[in-house]
């Protein structure tokens, strides 16, 4: 049986984890400069985008210190634009990630690109193309895709020699061939949650789906430092994989424990621990 920790709290201290524990972190960040998130940022006293970097950070030399030699980090972030003073500004959220986790040591892998379906496209970084979206050369590139950025720790992980849980966690050829690719066009994103799960931006199921099949195998432990709704727990759970996952949002607790199918009063469930560390700084979101 597989066992699962939730922590209301803070990930930028991941205390309850020791070190070189978890075999694969799966998780998506606040974006900085994205706009959604902005309150989010200036609640926990970050100003600029350094400093929001700086925050996102602190959690990424969380993870390399929990991770196992060889385990897999796969972070999902968008860039951001916006009008800044009157001028177009483009924050390339993803190339912070990568120069962060590499001066804390991690090796950067090939990324995964993933293209939003729904996502309109822009004129001078505001709405849909107006008539004159028609005319070179003012008129931008959309950003419509989002990053999977994958990095390892250290070199590859070793198993022994046919090792029984590596080879019941394998995919299939069309699997393979159809996850290993750099352009993702999953459906089901966010802009079709609803309520709390879009407030939270959830991502959907299908991404820690592929992300922990590819990346960990059956009895491994997957770690979320931004748990949001619980997406990734749900997915580990029903993929035979232990999860531990961190969310800073108490009242994101309820829409977890609904989707994990817990209860909602007393204890959680056999395999289910929920660590509430009652911090200050664990905060409310406003409705
Ligand atoms: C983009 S959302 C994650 C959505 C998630 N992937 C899902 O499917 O629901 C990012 C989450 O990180 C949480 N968060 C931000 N800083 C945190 C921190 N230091 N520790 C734990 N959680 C944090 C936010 O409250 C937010 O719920």
């Amino acid at each position: 049986m597989t066992w699962h920790k939730i922590v209301i709290g803070d990930s930028r201290s991941m205390r309850e984890v020791g070190d070189e524990s978890v075999h694969l972190v799966v998780t998506s960040p606040p974006y900085p400069m994205i706009e959604m998130w902005d309150s989010f940022f200036s609640r926990v006293g970050c100003r600029s985008y350094d400093e929001m970097h700086e925050y996102l950070a602190e959690v990424w030399r969380e993870c390399y210190r929990v991770l196992v030699n060889g385990g897999i980090a796969c972070i999902n972030i968008g860039d951001a634009a916006r009008t800044v003073d009157g001028e177009f500004k483009i924050y390339p959220n993803h190339a912070r990630v990568i120069e962060h986790c590499e001066r804390i040591g991690f090796k950067t892998l090939p990324y995964i690109l993933w293209k939003k379906p729904t996502t309109k496209p822009k004129y001078k970084g505001k709405g849909v193309f107006l008539g004159s979206g028609f005319l070179p050369p003012n008129a931008y590139v959309t950003l419509d895709c989002e990053f999977i950025l994958v990095f390892r720790k250290d070199g590859l992980r070793r198993f022994k020699p046919r090792d029984s849980l590596r080879y019941a966690s394998s995919f299939t050829k069309q699997e393979r061939d159809s996850w290993f690719t750099q352009i993702w066009r999953d459906a089901g994103a966010r802009q079709s949650l609803r309520g709390v799960e879009r407030r939270a931006a959830a991502f959907p199921e299908s991404i820690p789906y592929k992300l922990i099949r590819m990346f960990s195998i059956i009895g491994d432990t997957v770690l979320d430092p931004f748990l949001g709704t619980g997406t990734t727990t749900k997915v580990a759970m029903s993929l035979g994989r232990n999860s531990i996952g961190y969310e800073i949002d108490r009242s994101l607790l309820k829409t977890i424990k609904k989707k994990l199918g817990l209860r909602r009063f007393g204890p959680p469930g056999p395999n289910v621990e929920i660590i509430d560390r009652g911090e200050e700084a664990a905060f409310q979101r406003q409705p």
